[in-house]
């Protein structure tokens, strides 16, 4: 099929080399130049695993086209996603400026019948405000006879493993009322849609309310587990024990459970956040998402405290090690990090950090440009030198299994503050190290 999606960030990008990938046609709209230029060279802009070669195997055989063109953009694809940004604008909610200026562009360029899926992470109505946009500029043009359907498709796939996420979906909602849409999303989808059904047709705003609910149910577990961590702490029983006995039970699930220094990304706080507004807007009060972003907030502090708790609030003169910027491993998206959260208190508490991340260092560089507090370290060990303490914010693979004679070593004194829970306390105890993690003994 003839697909054009608009939008070449995580989203966008990911779903159009794998649709490209199983055979369809498709082109990618941008209006940031350089970006599609880089594009059109095979250069991807995110970290993310096996999406360079899936870009640079379909732009040679021209299934993956990249363009600024509007125009080429709409008259190519019977199917035309949007998959723009939806940044939270003052109070929250999700700002729907470029869906519907992608909307627009799609009523100025359309000469016959198009699907507009939306794949952006929108509020529940949006679909419905892309069909009136769409409409008002059609008749706008005397072009009221052209026919479109807009669908609700959102997508669940996870930085780091975007490209295997979108290969091999666990469900693919389809929001329309429309048969002919739903049967054109069918076709568009079937080469993932092998093993057994994973189409799930269901009205549009049902399909926008469940994306939320995702996300939102996510966000959820696991601010209970910090919350439980917190409780483990205090009452001196061990989250992680706690998460196996609970993780067992099929209806609670072994995933999502794990205890941390908060979620971060460009998802979940975002998303959270959304669906608070809307629930406002609607006159009601979401209790329980307004604790669970209380809760995340109020963990991203969590070693914070202990750090003062140990240094004193005043950290002048005093480095901190840290391992991890990424909000999770493999990626080097600082967005909403934790460790945002920790550097900005030790510097305000005076300190210096010597930070190391397996990817996010760059991205780190252009965040906080060049500092007196701020080392980006070649190597994780290059990171420990001379720290009073090592600070772990990611739980990267390569920080799993720990090198204790290259920590000790390298540290001023023993001491680990670890926000993700890597390693065993009464192995590092033994080894003399003072460890301190979430909602475990130590
Ligand atoms: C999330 C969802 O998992 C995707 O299904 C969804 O499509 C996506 O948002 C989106 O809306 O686009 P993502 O933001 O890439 O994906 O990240 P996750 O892997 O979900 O992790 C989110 C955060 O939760 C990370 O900071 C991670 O460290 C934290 N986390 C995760 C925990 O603290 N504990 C856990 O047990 C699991």
């Amino acid at each position: 099929m003839n697909v054009s999606v608009f939008g070449t960030g995580y989203v966008g990008l990911v779903q159009a080399a794998v649709l490209a990938e199983a055979g369809h046609k498709v082109f990618c709209i941008d209006i940031d130049e350089a970006k599609i230029e880089a594009l059109k060279q095979g250069q991807v802009p995110i970290y993310e695993p096996g999406l360079e070669p899936l870009v640079e195997r379909n732009l040679a055989t021209e299934n993956l086209q990249f363009t600024t063109d509007a125009k080429t953009g709409v008259e190519h694809g019977e199917i035309i996603f949007i998959a723009v940004g939806t940044p939270p604008d003052e109070d929250g909610s999700a700002d729907l400026r470029h869906v519907l200026t992608v909307a627009r562009t799609i009523a100025e360029h359309m000469s016959e019948p198009k699907i507009v899926i939306n794949k952006s992470t929108v509020p529940v109505g949006t679909a419905d405000k892309v069909q009136e946009t769409i409409r008002g500029e059609l008749d706008k043009r005397g072009a009221s006879d052209l026919t479109f359907n807009v669908v609700s498709n959102p997508e669940f796939l996870k930085e780091g493993s975007a490209v295997a996420d979108c290969m091999r979906p666990d469900r693919i909602i389809v929001g329309t009322d429309s048969k002919e849409a739903e049967e054109a999303l069918r076709l568009l989808y079937a080469p993932f849609n092998r093993n057994h059904e994973k189409i799930m047709a269901m009205d549009v705003r049902s399909a926008e309310l469940a994306k939320y609910a995702a996300n939102c149910m996510l966000a959820t577990k696991i601010s209970f587990m910090n919350e439980m961590a917190e409780i483990a702490d205090l009452v001196g029983a061990d989250i992680e024990q706690v998460r196996q006995g609970i993780g067992s039970d099929p209806r609670i699930g072994y995933q999502f459970i794990y205890a941390g220094i908060g979620y971060g990304g460009s998802c979940f706080p975002k998303d959270v956040k959304a669906l608070i507004t809307t629930a406002g807007k609607l006159g009601i009060a979401p209790g329980i998402l307004t604790s669970v972003e209380e809760r995340n907030q109020r963990q991203k502090h969590y070693l914070v405290d202990k750090i003062t708790a140990r240094f004193g609030e005043d950290l002048s003169g005093k480095t901190f090690a840290l391992w991890g910027l990424a909000f999770k491993p493999n990626t080097d998206d600082m967005r909403e990090a934790p460790s945002r959260v920790l550097m900005e208190q030790l510097w305000a508490r005076g300190a210096k950090v010597q930070a190391f991340d397996p990817q996010a260092m760059e991205e780190c560089q252009r965040i906080y440009g060049v500092r007196d507090d701020l080392q980006l370290c070649g190597t994780k060990e290059s990171a420990l030198a001379g720290a009073e303490a090592l600070i772990i914010a990611t739980e990267w693979q390569q920080f799993k299994a720990i090198d204790i004679k290259a920590v000790t070593g390298g540290l001023k004194a023993p001491v680990i503050f670890d926000g993700r829970n890597l390693y065993e306390p009464k192995q590092l105890a033994r080894a003399g190290i003072d460890y301190y993690c979430v909602g475990r003994p130590h």
